[in-house]
């Protein structure tokens, strides 16, 4: 059994009298791809916001890869190998595809931005693997044709890619994927969900968040279920699928 790179333990997130998340553990192994799904309102994009570090738990533990990270800045946590895709999109739209991304690995530089300037030519190594690694995340993302463009106008589907494309530039151990899949058509999807299976084989965990079954049912190794901020279920996608308190929650109206 290897160690999970993520463990939540009883994390509790309250906001006002409002219990948005209740005593909610799980674990993200190394080689899932674990869903998180359940209704509207259930918690799913509050456990993600709260393992990112946007907002603060009111208990609980964040334990990434070993390290307790519940109290860390956002960047911080990124910094450790936890990032992050948003419900909705968020770019600089004047920046090409390929800045775009090369920005999301600046939060892993171990130099000072500036080092680089009186480095001389010590400089390079390091901007010469993250340069790469932007290329490398051009191929798999399928935005190579779009690289030179500005992220203004891509499409949304692009965008979508895309601030995957930054999640991964940071070189993170696990990944946390809000609603990836929303606007997308069915060859989308199709891609969408290729491209998750290869994050996971590279090496990269992922939890995602996801209302639709049909790409979660496929992809997922196991299913987190989530009803007023508690977890009703957890396990295989067949087990989720047959599950009679997940039935009555949720699929009953989603499926
Ligand atoms: N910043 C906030 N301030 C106050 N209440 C919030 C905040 N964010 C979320 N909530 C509340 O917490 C609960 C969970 O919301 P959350 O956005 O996590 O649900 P969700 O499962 O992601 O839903 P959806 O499927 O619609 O995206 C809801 O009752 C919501 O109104
Ligand atoms: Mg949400």
């Amino acid at each position: 059994m290897t160690a999970p790179v993520l463990e939540v333990k009883g994390l509790s997130k309250s906001f006002g009298g409002v219990k948005a998340i209740r005593d909610l553990s799980f674990q993200v192994h190394p080689h899932d791809i674990l869903g998180l799904i359940g209704p509207n309102g259930s918690g799913k994009s509050t456990t993600v916001n709260t393992l990112a570090g946007v907002h603060a738990a009111s208990a609980g533990e964040i334990v990434l890869d070993g390290a307790h990270v519940q109290t860390l800045p956002e960047y911080e946590r990124v910094a450790l190998g936890l990032a992050r895709t948003f419900q909705t999109a968020r770019l600089f739209p004047e920046f090409t595809v390929r800045e775009q991304i090369a920005l999301g690995a600046q939060v892993t530089r171990r130099s000072h931005p500036l080092s680089s300037v009186f480095a001389f030519g010590r400089r390079s190594a390091e901007d010469e693997a993250v340069a790469a690694h932007v290329e490398e995340l051009l191929d798999m993302t399928g935005l190579r044709p779009v690289a030179e463009t500005k992220t203004g106008a891509i499409s949304s589907a692009q965008q979508r890619f895309l601030m995957i494309a930054m999640a991964l530039a940071a070189r993170p151990k696990v990944v946390l994927l809000d609603e990836p899949a929303a606007g997308l058509v069915a060859h989308e999807r199709k891609e969408l969900g290729r491209l998750i299976r290869e994050i996971r084989d590279s090496g990269v965990a992922v939890l995602v968040i996801e209302h639709h079954m049909g790409l979660i049912m496929e992809i997922c190794t196991r299913i987190v279920v989530l009803n007023f901020g508690a977890k009703i279920a957890e396990g295989a996608p067949e087990e989720i699928r047959n599950d009679k308190a997940v039935i009555d929650a949720y699929l009953g109206e989603a499926a």
